[in-house]
């Protein structure tokens, strides 16, 4: 493998914990949290997708909409499909939640150990710019990165190799020489077939994906990345 010239980083479900809304959501709809986290998720991942496949891929973004945007929409489709009702207040306050989500338990200390490497960091992410800048403040992660790269920079989101290539260019490096850290299987797999070398932060403990490439590694949480970059370090 080769050397690590930098690190790419996944936002969402990788450093944050998306599904620490549930505990809001739980609040204003008794019983419910849990469930509507997981569609909420899916929906919103699965409303990335649709706009970006559906772009053509030699006349711009016509449906590309912001990642705020298809969160709130996603939000309020899993609330009609689940029959609960769409008052304002609760979508406002689920949607101030999603700014402020959870960092995972070891990502701080993680992150503070990776800086001694230094070794540029940066998180690529569909979030857009705002949204992305907020949650990343209020979780106190900002300070970490040289940069936060926005789906909005190119108006595709992942799996798309456009948003992809924003990595590389921004490190200045080859995708090869770069580490793309996810929890995402899918993300990982996308960033794998863009060239990146991938780290898989398999938080659920689910299975490996059944089509593409393999990650170069798979870790339970994110200090799986500290260890890789110590063991380049040592052989180097
Ligand atoms: C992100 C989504 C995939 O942060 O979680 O890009």
């Amino acid at each position: 493998m080769n050397s690590t010239q930098g690190l790419v980083f996944d936002a969402y479900g990788t450093l944050l914990d998306v599904h620490s809304v549930a505990t809001t959501a739980e609040e204003l709809f008794p019983g419910r949290g849990e469930e509507i986290s997981r569609l909420w998720r899916d929906k919103q991942i699965e409303y990335t997708r649709l706009v970006s496949l559906s772009d053509p891929n030699d006349a711009g973004s016509r449906h590309y909409q912001s990642f705020e945007s298809l969160t709130r929409a996603s939000l309020e489709y899993v609330l009609k499909r689940l029959g609960l009702p769409l008052h304002t207040d609760s979508i406002e306050s689920l949607m101030h939640r999603y700014r402020r989500l959870r960092p995972f338990a070891e990502v701080k200390s993680v992150l503070t150990s990776l800086a001694q490497f230094q070794l540029p960091m940066v998180v690529l992410s569909n979030g857009s710019r705002e949204m992305l800048k907020a949650v990343m403040a209020n979780a106190e992660l900002i300070d970490f990165f040289d940069r936060l790269i926005s789906a909005d920079e190119v108006r595709q989101f992942k799996t798309s190799p456009k948003l992809y290539a924003l990595g590389p260019q921004a490190l200045g490096h080859a995708a090869q020489q770069l580490l793309f850290v996810s929890s995402n299987g899918w993300d990982a797999m996308g960033a794998a077939w863009f060239g990146y070398q991938t780290c898989w932060i398999n938080r659920a403990g689910l299975p490996s994906e059944t089509i593409g490439l393999a990650p170069s590694r798979v870790g339970s949480d994110l200090s799986c990345v500290l260890e890789m970059v110590q063991a380049q370090r040592r052989q180097s």
